[in-house]
């Protein structure tokens, strides 16, 4: 089938780039004249996996890009909206790019088209889409519109798309709804899956995508219900993080009891710094606006963003627990992006940390592996130092902070980094290692949830340059 994909973003470029891969003729629009020349040159403008080879396979075959809404819309059967929907002042969505592209759409349509809309939007978004569609002048016979909202996460969005845990349609025709089934066949098929050279994906649990069609006005709840759901599941396991923490309990026992249970699960149970991105933060606010514009008051989800913002205060209690004063400290920082497996920095709260951190007089040297770049633009003229590697990020630092939940920092070098620091602090914001494991590596350890774990050969309280006011654990040291 022929589809437009407008907006080039995250969402946009892994949906257009997906679409290709299964089998349509796509074409990828964007207003940014640079980003689409960048596009066609070949340049990848996201880190993300397995994208930079379905752009190198179906770019100038199955997959063109465009600055022009009018010449898509007139080529193609299927046009996904996937434009940003920001934070407004008030938190709720700003719907003025998505409405912008309406009016495009509408002015451009001629026969019979499907008009989808997949950014993240509040609940009766495509009522309101129909009514601009109208509006502009497109008559009702003209066009149908669906909801398809997108469950995918960064770092890993092309294997969400392509092996999803289900893919949501939200349809008020036959029509709208056979042709969404049409577009996704060859995943709900099992097709795909078949096909030589399809991206891999070995820990799926289905044969064929599981697709569930709903009207629009619940597909579209749907999306905020679920981004809801998972910062509430992170927020609630932060404060029982703290509850842990107080009375000497491991969240990660606690964690592995209650994620057992089936009706729980294990996933999205990691205790941390809290969440951050371009959309739990974002959506949680923007869900709740619409709760109350239903006249609703959804208080618990007032408390999930109060927690959240908490997690991050409670962290740099930490870190002035540990050191005592922050002016001048030397602080090595491993991770800058708001989660592990991606260079976006946006709502990360390993910046929002290191921006308290300076306020407060500390001197970071900060190591991420992709994503130094961008918050380099989002933390300009801070005097904060960037380094290539966490060893040197961490050379001759007071201590050193773990921001993001990158693999690499899961498998340091740990004897390596004993030997760089000045002291052997390590404040950990996402629970990498195991508390024992680092003690015994000489290090003096502050986790989530945790009790600080303290080599046996540390002096305590005056005699340390840590302050263990912290329910601390002591082990011995392994030789070699
Ligand atoms: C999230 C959802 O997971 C996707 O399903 C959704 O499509 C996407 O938002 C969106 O609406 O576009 P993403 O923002 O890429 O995806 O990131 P997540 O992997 O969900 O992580 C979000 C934040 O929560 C990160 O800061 C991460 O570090 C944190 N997190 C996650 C925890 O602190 N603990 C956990 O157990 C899991």
């Amino acid at each position: 089938m022929r589809i437009a994909v407008i907006g080039s973003g995250y969402v946009g470029l892994v949906s257009a780039a997906c679409f290709a891969e299964i089998g349509h003729d796509v074409v990828s629009v964007d207003n940014d004249k640079a980003k689409i020349a960048n596009l066609e040159r070949g340049e990848v403008p996201i880190h993300e996996s397995f994208l930079p080879e379905l752009l190198q396979r179906h770019r100038g075959g199955r997959l063109r890009f465009s600055t022009s809404v009018t010449q898509a819309v007139n080529e193609s059967e299927a046009i996904f909206i996937t434009v940003g929907t920001p934070q407004s002042e008030t938190g709720e969505a700003d719907l003025s790019y998505v409405e912008a592209v309406a009016h495009e759409i509408a002015c451009a349509i001629h026969g019979r088209k499907l008009v989808v809309e997949k950014s993240t939007v509040p609940v009766r978004t495509c009522q309101s889409l129909r009514r601009t569609l109208r509006l502009h002048g497109s008559h009702a016979e003209s066009f149908s519109v669906a909801s398809n909202p997108e469950f995918l996460r960064e770092g890993t969005a092309v294997t969400d798309f392509l092996y999803p845990d289900r893919i949501v349609v939200g349809a008020d025709d036959e029509w709208s709804a056979g042709v969404m089934q049409e577009i996704y066949q060859p995943l709900t098929t099992g097709e795909y899956y078949r096909t030589e050279g399809a991206i891999p994906c070995a820990s799926y649990r289905h044969e064929k995508a599981p697709l569930i069609v709903t009207n629009a006005n619940s597909a579209e709840l749907i999306k905020h219900a679920s981004n809801a759901f998972l910062a509430m599941k992170i927020s609630f396991i932060n404060a029982v993080a703290n509850i842990s923490e107080a009375v000497g309990a491991d969240i990660a026992e606690v964690c592995a009891g209650v994620g057992s249970d089936s009706r729980i699960g294990p996933k999205f149970l990691n205790a941390g710094i809290g969440y951050g991105g371009s959309c739990f933060p974002k959506d949680v606010q923007a869900f709740r606006v619409v709760a109350e514009q239903c006249n609703y008051d959804f208080g618990l989800l007032t408390e999930v963003m109060r927690i959240n913002v908490e997690q991050r205060s409670r962290f740099l209690k930490k870190v002035r627990n540990a050191l005592w004063t922050l002016r001048g400290k030397r602080l090595g920082v491993l991770g800058l992006a708001f989660k592990g497996d991606t260079d976006d920095v946006r709502e990360s709260p390993a910046l929002g940390i290191i921006s308290a951190l300076l306020k407060e007089g500390a001197r970071v040297c900060a190591y991420d592996p992709v994503a130094i770049l961008k918050a380099k633009e989002l933390l300009p003229d801070t005097g904060m130092l960037y380094a290539s590697d966490p060893y040197t990020a961490s050379s001759n630092c007071d201590a050193v902070l773990i921001l993001t939940e990158w693999k690499e920092f899961a498998h340091l070098d740990l004897e390596k980094l004993r030997s760089v620091v000045k002291y052997p602090i390590v404040i950990d914001g996402r629970n990498l290692y195991r508390p024992e494991q680092m003690a015994r590596a000489g290090f003096v350890y502050h986790s989530i949830g945790r009790p600080v774990a303290v080599p046996e050969t540390t002096p305590v309280d005056g005699e340390s340059h840590a302050m263990h006011r912290e329910p601390a654990i002591r082990f011995a040291a392994v030789a070699g």
